[in-house]
């Protein structure tokens, strides 16, 4: 690491008192192992978690890109979630705390009651004939239960697709039809910002189109009257009662390798990818992510307030903290329902003391003041994290002053859905510098290069590249194998291709610019042009339409629409309105664009491919670039 004093721009270094408790002692001792034996390192990592059978091999790579990490290897990463605490006095710790979106309702569970539910889902699960391998969708709010549902299916070695409980009928449809899901977990609906959202009805519609689909279960959330198909959907507290429901459920030996979970994400064409997780490598490398960034003690209380829908959540509101053995808190709401306190309301009312949220929402609420904040006492805190998208200066000092009392250091974590743990992030005892993620994770480099693949000089800006395999690395795209090649490792063979632009300072820290493929990040959220395109041409009234990201002062980056009209259909404000709301429903709130106007022509190239770029620059004002291609 350059001396402290070297380092350029601004720079916060950690306290001593962070420095004195962090589980690292010497950063740089650690990262130079890890450069010198990647597999060793890895291996004392999963070495401290229980295995039914030790790997024989650390990582193969014989088949490159198709890594294996810990091979021969039995594990359920259930096992090292639940199993292993029980037989330790954390059995009695709380794993899970949660609170609904109104603060009326308050639930907890220790490690010993989260065995319990788990063990009657997993019961439930296997008695609708779900079998190790088969796929089973979860459409759920932020509720304890979809902790319980994904660990369920984990621990009878069916792989779990959650599909976030924000999406709509058209994006769950298309998820349960790509994965081939023989069962559905979802509830009757879900409370946002007061108002229910009625989550039964989007399966039901969703249903119609996928007849893999044998049996739906519903839990009761909010207590609306819901269709019931009599055949096909099961109340869950029904299940429940049953005898079958109440048996013992042992955890299912799985390989190393075998799958745990499938989770979709925006890619630069055509539909979402199914990203794929494993059990062995995943567990490891979030064990090892969230122990070491995050610093997690066993007295620490921790929260994320990601949803457990997104990768976020996966690894490190069910995973990783409870890898930890860890205190986990869960927040049904949002940040500023009904007031801009609820989120600084539960770190005090329940002492949190490690906090991990996303650029978007601190800017949000930097918009409503620090009064907000300062009614709580957040003394409790001693550590903050972000993730989702590059966090600008300002709101980097606004939460690090007013948040962290200019106490607790931020760990900025740059990751993917395809990553599946931390992988550019400061730990606790290095010097952070606002707006960069500072250094690869330890076993890790990364490189920014041109278009030929050689490292750019440093502050220049180029693609983001990852130069070593990882433990918790996607194994592939499920059902595609050949785009996993193509998308990530064709570019650049031997390298993984992020999808991603980065600048690496003098001091080797990195900043990430943005997405540099048609992924537009909207308050963290990833969503492809392609989707967003083919959601405005199912209306009748669009021929043709692009889609691209401009800068906006809370998401980061909004969604901007071109549209061109089919003959008969005349350009007006209230077809802009109904288009906007088009979006929303076919795929999600989230993805409403901004704007939509309505063209003539579009962009293109002479192969006919819509040229963003040039409707980026022109609507920022900026220089076309090269437009050699164009055919206009
Ligand atoms: O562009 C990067 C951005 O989010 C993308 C990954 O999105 P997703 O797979 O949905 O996972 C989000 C949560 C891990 C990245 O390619 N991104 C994520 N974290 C950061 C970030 N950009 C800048 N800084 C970050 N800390």
């Amino acid at each position: 690491m350059p001396d402290k004093t070297q380092l350029e721009g601004e720079v916060y270094h950690p306290s001593a008192e962070v420095v004195a408790q962090a589980h690292i002692k010497d950063w740089e001792a650690i990262a130079e192992h890890a450069r010198n034996d990647l597999q060793g390192f890895w291996a004392e990592c999963a070495d401290e978690l229980e295995w039914y059978q030790k790997w024989d091999k650390v990582l193969d790579d014989s088949n490159k890109p198709f890594f294996k990490w810990f091979v021969g290897g039995k594990v359920n990463i259930v096992h090292n979630c639940i199993d292993r605490h029980l037989k330790t006095w954390r059995k009695n710790k709380l794993a899970l705390i949660w609170e609904s979106e109104d603060g009326k309702e308050h639930r907890t569970f220790s490690y010993y009651a989260m065995n319990r539910e788990v063990t009657r889902m997993a019961n439930i699960i296997k008695s609708m004939g779900v079998q190790k391998g088969d796929r089973v969708t979860i459409y759920l709010p932020r509720i304890p239960e979809i902790v319980f549902a994904m660990l369920a299916c984990a621990k009878i070695g069916a792989v779990h697709s959650v599909v976030f409980a924000g999406f709509s009928t058209d994006a769950l449809q298309g998820r349960i039809e790509d994965s081939q899901s023989r069962l559905v977990i979802t509830c009757d609906g879900s409370f946002v910002n007061g108002k229910v959202i009625e989550l039964k009805r989007t399966v039901d519609e969703a249903l119609k189109r996928c007849p893999s689909v044998e049996n739906v279960i519903v839990i009761k959330r909010v207590g609306h009257d819901v269709p019931v198909d009599p055949l096909r959907d099961h109340w869950y507290h029904a299940l429940s009662a049953l005898p079958v429901a109440n048996g013992k459920c042992p955890t299912e030996m799985m390989d190393a390798e075998d799958p745990l979970y499938i989770l979709y994400t925006s890619g630069s064409t055509g539909k979402p990818k199914a990203i794929l997780h494993t059990h062995g490598g995943y567990m490891v490398g979030t064990y090892a992510t969230l122990k070491y960034v995050f610093d997690l003690k066993d007295d620490d209380r921790w929260w994320c307030a990601a949803d457990p829908g997104w990768v976020t959540g996966h690894s490190y509101i069910v995973y990783g903290p409870m890898l930890n053995g860890a205190t986990s808190f869960m927040f049904e709401g949002g940040p500023a329902y009904p007031y801009p306190n609820r989120w600084w309301q539960c770190v005090e009312r329940y002492g949190i003391t490690v906090f991990y949220t996303a650029p978007t929402a601190i800017r949000g609420l930097m918009r409503f003041g620090e009064a907000w904040p300062n009614k709580h006492d957040l003394s409790s805190l001693r550590l903050l994290g972000t993730v989702g998208e590059p966090i600008n200066p300002e709101a980097w000092r606004w939460y690090h002053r007013v948040i962290g009392k200019s106490r607790c250091p931020i760990m900025d974590t740059w990751w993917q859905t395809e990553t599946g743990m931390f992988m550019i992030t400061p730990t606790p005892v290095v010097a952070l510098k606002p707006g960069s993620g500072t250094r690869p994770f330890f076993g890790q480099e990364a490189e920014v290069v041109n278009e030929n693949g050689d490292p750019v000089p440093d502050g220049e800006e180029g693609y983001l590249v990852l130069k070593h395999p990882w433990p918790a690395m996607l194994r592939t795209i499920y059902g595609d194998p050949d785009r996993y090649v193509k998308q990530y490792w064709s570019k650049y063979p031997g390298r993984y291709l992020t999808g991603d632009s980065a600048k690496r300072d003098k001091d080797g820290y990195f900043w990430i610019i943005g997405r540099v493929d048609d992924v537009i990040n909207v308050s963290g959220h990833r969503l492809g042009t392609a989707e967003i395109e083919s959601a405005l041409v199912s209306h009748p009234a669009v021929a043709e339409a692009a889609a691209i990201g401009l800068p906006h002062e809370i998401k980061g980056t909004g969604i901007h629409c071109f549209c061109l009209l089919r003959a008969g259909h005349a350009p007006s404000e209230s077809l802009a309105e109904e288009l906007r709301q088009h979006v929303a429903q076919h795929i999600s709130p989230i993805a409403r664009p901004e704007t939509v106007k309505f063209v003539d022509k579009l962009p293109k190239t002479r192969s006919g491919k819509i040229m963003r770029r040039v409707l980026k620059a022109r609507a920022l004002g900026m220089p076309e670039g090269d437009i050699s291609t164009l055919e206009e």
